[in-house]
């Protein structure tokens, strides 16, 4: 059986006295849910203060991204070993604000990837289709696409200890989610793509669900059987919201 696991990606938002609050907020609530695997991913200049207040407590924390060069003249980039040297133990890769926004390709995903194994933590893996590309029927071939890169990359080994997370970039930030029936239908379908390099690790491997997640929405969507847990945007600035939703990943778990 697959641990669910929830990460809160805070994007470019919060202080210290926010980050302060709003991780004892959830932290408050831990113990109640051990049965599944929380993390935020702060900006990085909160992340020594988050790890600090959260390792012991049993939530790990994670980097919105990394750079794909280990060391070197590279200004204003943080590297995997950095993140791995403060305490982290996961990196988002390939998020869609990096793809479209910061012009991250698969190559540069696939390379990002390969450092943040290479520093003994857990990338995860963001993939997912544009609005235009699920409307041409493009979709699986977008995000197949996307997985198979990393994967002739990195091999499919490595995704015993990868997360991959599908996000349609149209539920991103837009209040509007994918249904329960069409992200079930990406997760079987990532999930067969993998299996057919190796089906136990498809079988083993977490997919998250993200993209406009809610209180209200997360138990339908992590009631499906290949939704293994959710990556959360806006939703996990607000302790009680994002607690929610994790209840949500534990209840699916009494579920199966
Ligand atoms: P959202 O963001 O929950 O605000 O849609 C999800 C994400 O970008 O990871």
């Amino acid at each position: 059986m697959r641990t669910p696991i929830v990460i809160g990606n805070w994007k470019l938002n919060g202080s210290k006295a926010m980050a302060e609050a709003l991780v004892a907020g959830i932290l408050a609530e831990r113990p109640g849910l051990s049965d599944i695997e929380m993390g935020v991913c702060p900006p990085f200049v909160f992340i020594s203060q988050v790890v600090a207040q959260a390792a012991q407590a049993g939530m790990g924390v994670g980097g919105q991204s990394c750079a794909e060069h280990v060391t070197g003249a590279y200004t204003g980039e943080v590297s995997a070993e950095m993140l791995r040297d403060v305490g982290c133990r996961y990196v988002l890769v390939g998020h869609s604000e990096r793809r479209t926004l910061f012009g991250e390709t698969n190559a540069v995903v696939a390379r990002k990837t390969r450092v943040v194994l290479d520093a003994g933590l857990i990338p995860v893996l963001c993939v997912g289709e544009t609005l235009e590309e699920r409307q041409a029927g493009n979709m699986n071939a977008v995000v197949g696409g996307q997985i198979e890169a990393v994967v002739d990359a990195v091999g499919i080994q490595a995704f015993d200890r990868t997360i991959v997370a599908y996000e349609p970039v149209w539920a991103i930030g837009t209040g509007q989610t994918a249904s329960p029936e069409q992200a079930q239908a990406m997760h079987a379908s990532i999930r067969a793509q993998l299996a057919a390099h190796s089906p136990a690790i498809a079988q083993a491997v977490r997919i998250q669900y993200g993209g406009s997640i809610k209180p209200d929405n997360a138990a339908i969507l992590f009631a499906q059987p290949d939704i293994d847990g959710g990556l959360i945007g806006g939703a996990s600035l607000n302790a009680e919201d994002f607690l929610v939703i994790c209840r949500a990943a534990a209840g699916s778990l009494r579920l199966s």
